[in-house]
């Protein structure tokens, strides 16, 4: 499944609709990074990019010019080489640039210098991601100075110059039917791997062995990756928020924690769920578990269009504060505790994040200083948690070290929203009977 040749050209020439007269827009592949000697980390192409032009190949450069007479969209990228080809793989080369990816213009990555400064040339506006990559702002401003540096025959630099995430960066808030279609993949794939894993789970296993469940069964739909490194902690680990160690042993009567979501057609999927390792809740971790669960549904409740983006946040904030007051972790009005900021030992985070090409996705949360208000399209998590630290003196010696999170992929809908990871169990006879099977 993927976004049609189309719509990648209507992301490229709404774009330019919005970059203003005589400008032009320059995004750089992402960079190959180095694991170790002779190694390199799995290449993954930088979402801008990729959003713009389904290019996947490192060592490319895009460009548009609206207006250009000889074509607005101009790519840069490797030339093919049967040599290279036969080490490394398949190179798309200028002329596929253009008759696979759309370009108007395509020239080998190693004419840039030669070429790009030409482009620039005449322009008024530059739209970059300026600070993103320091070796790529060099890059850019040398291709500036060599046009200054002819500015006595003439020739006028840029006197502008303007980020560009901030319009590409709202377009792809926004999510497609197609980028809709894709995430609900991505949210089953990931929903099937946490029933997986609740099936495979058992006392005596070890972390990672849990984690293999998840990483076998993304492989096994074509994800190649995880969205991001999969935290699987058992009892107190939970306690860690970006714990990834993933290497202790799962014992019995503990809970494990499981934050773990593939990317698919890379659109990331991110769900946490919460189990018990040997298939049975004790009557403390349902009492904690069933705030946490009363939190996200009241926080689901509030993701709706016109709402704004910290409503949710706030209706959990409320339910674990309430909850936790009833069961005695917490002493005093439920109020006053809110307004005091007294959970925040036991619930240190935020409710959510916008979801996309990356799984933390870009888009503001503010506008003019005040919370966004949610609209259709738009696909966020909800995951609150509740942390007691083994070390929380606070509170009665039973609820320490236990750590509670519970994490969906939610789409805003025009009637209020649709939960795109809703396959994977959550309510504690569900999680029980399921295990039990
Ligand atoms: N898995 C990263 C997050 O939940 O934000
Ligand atoms: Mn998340
Ligand atoms: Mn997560």
């Amino acid at each position: 499944m993927q976004v049609s040749k189309a719509e990648f050209n209507r992301r490229r020439k709404n774009l330019m609709a919005h970059m203003g007269d005589n400008s032009i827009a320059i995004l750089p592949a992402a960079p190959v990074r180095k694991r170790n000697r002779d190694v390199d980390f799995p290449y993954r192409q930088d979402s801008d990019f990729f959003y713009l032009t389904g290019f996947k190949e490192p060592q490319a450069l895009l460009v548009l010019k609206p207006g250009r007479k000889h074509g607005e969209f101009v790519m840069f990228c490797r030339e093919r080489d049967p040599e290279r080809e036969l080490w490394d793989g398949y190179i798309a080369g200028p002329v596929r640039a253009c008759s696979d990816y759309g370009a108007d213009d395509a020239f080998p990555i190693s004419d840039i210098d030669e070429i790009l400064p030409g482009l620039i040339e005449g322009c008024d506006k530059v739209l970059y991601s300026m600070g993103a990559n320091p070796d790529f702002d060099r890059q850019v401003m040398g291709w500036i100075n060599a046009i200054r540096s002819k500015s006595r025959s003439g020739v006028h630099p840029p006197n502008e110059f303007m980020v560009l995430d901030h319009i590409l960066h709202d377009m792809r808030l926004f999510k497609s039917k197609k980028e809709i279609q894709i995430m609900s993949k991505a949210g089953r794939i990931s929903a099937q791997a946490h029933i997986e894993a609740m099936r495979a789970c058992k006392p005596g296993m070890m972390e990672y062995q849990l984690e293999a469940v998840y990483i076998n069964h993304f492989t096994r739909n074509a994800c190649r990756s995880q969205a991001y490194p999969s935290i699987v902690g058992g009892g107190k680990n939970a306690c860690i928020l970006h714990y990834t160690d993933n290497d202790q042993p799962l014992k019995d009567k503990e809970l494990v924690l499981v934050d773990a979501g593939c990317e698919y057609g890379y659109y990331a999927g991110d769900i946490t769920r919460t189990f018990p390792v040997n298939g049975k809740f004790t009557e403390d971790q349902k009492a904690l578990y069933q705030i946490v669960l009363d939190a996200q549904s009241a926080a689901i409740k509030q993701v709706k269009p016109g709402n704004h983006w910290n409503l949710p946040h706030e209706a959990a904030v409320m339910t674990i504060t309430r909850g936790l007051v009833k069961l005695g972790l917490l002493k005093g009005k439920v109020n006053q505790l809110v307004k005091s900021g007294a959970y925040k030992p036991f619930y240190m985070h935020r409710t959510g994040h916008w979801i996309g090409l990356d799984v933390h996705d870009v888009g503001d949360y503010k506008i003019a200083d005040q919370w966004r208000l949610l609209e259709p399209g738009m696909v966020l998590t909800v995951e609150p948690g509740i942390y007691v630290s083994p070390g929380e003196k606070s509170v009665d010696a039973r609820w320490r070290g236990i750590g509670i999170r519970i994490e969906d992929d939610v789409l805003v809908t025009k009637e209020g929203c649709e939960v795109l990871t809703s396959k994977a169990p959550k309510k504690i006879a569900d999680i029980e009977a399921l295990m039990a099977s």
